[in-house]
């Protein structure tokens, strides 16, 4: 079903539902492959096959928010790193107004976090013409009314639900949250700086020891700082400086 919102908001003015996709970023990818505008969105109930970063499966029944926006940024390809954390600043901030006590976190770049466990995550897909994005689709999955998760991942995921006890309308949030992405766009088109600022912020590990997991090795250092194109500058033990960017195949574990 598609939705036509009359609004002089971008993000959300059209919107696909589905009760049942494979995933939505797979939808959103080929609709931005045959021209759909900025920002539409794709949202299902439930994914089959969900599609997490480093290739895992994300598991999305019904009671969580799946959903996928169609960004044509004017960005190079190297800046890719800097809509991840754009898409989980705006995720931390949309939750944590529904949270009374327990703080949410972002563990660079794109997994947003309640106290040790995940809530929720973003992925941007993308194509490039030469260096340049033609456009980009950002997947953004939350655990909102979740109640059980299978046994492997009980000790690393959480919800809303879980966490505050309350149910909240998927609408409800799905409206917040593209609002305050929208606001969020627009405004780095001025300047990322802020947007850098509350990235900072929120990461718990910055000046902490920590674990870098690749799937060939694990380095032990310190992330210093996030730097203006979106990367992680981490010092090493061995005192080498390194700049891991987004797109990297790297986990970063509290050390
Ligand atoms: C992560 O691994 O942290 C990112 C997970 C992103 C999951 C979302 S759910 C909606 C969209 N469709 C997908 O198949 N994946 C993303």
């Amino acid at each position: 079903m598609i939705e036509k919102k009359e609004t002089t908001r971008i993000f959300g003015r059209r919107v696909y539902r589905y009760l049942q996709v494979d995933s939505t970023n797979k939808i959103a990818f080929r609709l931005a492959r045959e021209g759909e505008v900025e920002g539409t969105v794709v949202v299902a109930d439930e994914q089959s096959k969900g599609e997490g970063r480093r290739g895992s499966w994300w598991f999305s029944p019904r009671e969580g928010l799946w959903f996928s926006l169609i960004l044509r940024p004017s960005l190079n390809f190297s800046q890719i790193s800097l809509l991840n954390i754009l898409g989980a600043v705006a995720v931390a901030e949309t939750l944590q107004s529904f949270l009374t006590y327990r703080p949410v976190f972002i563990y660079w770049p794109n997994d947003v976090m309640i106290g040790e466990k995940k809530v929720g995550g973003v992925m941007c897909r993308f194509r490039a013409e030469k260096d340049k994005l033609s456009f980009v689709i950002m997947g953004i999955g939350i655990n909102l009314n979740v109640k059980e998760f299978p046994s492997q991942l009980q000790k690393e995921v959480t919800s809303l639900r879980l966490e505050e006890g309350c149910f909240i309308s998927r609408n409800l949030f799905l409206d917040l949250l593209l609002r305050k992405l929208e606001d969020e766009y627009i405004c780095s088109s001025k300047s990322w700086f802020p947007i850098l600022e509350k990235a900072r912020s929120l990461f718990p590990l910055l000046g902490k020891p920590v674990k870098l997991q690749t799937p060939q090795e694990e380095w032990l250092g310190y992330p210093i700082d996030i730097d203006d194109r979106g990367s992680l500058i981490v010092r090493l033990d061995s005192g080498v400086q390194r700049v891991i960017d987004a797109g990297m195949s790297v986990r970063i574990l509290k050390g």
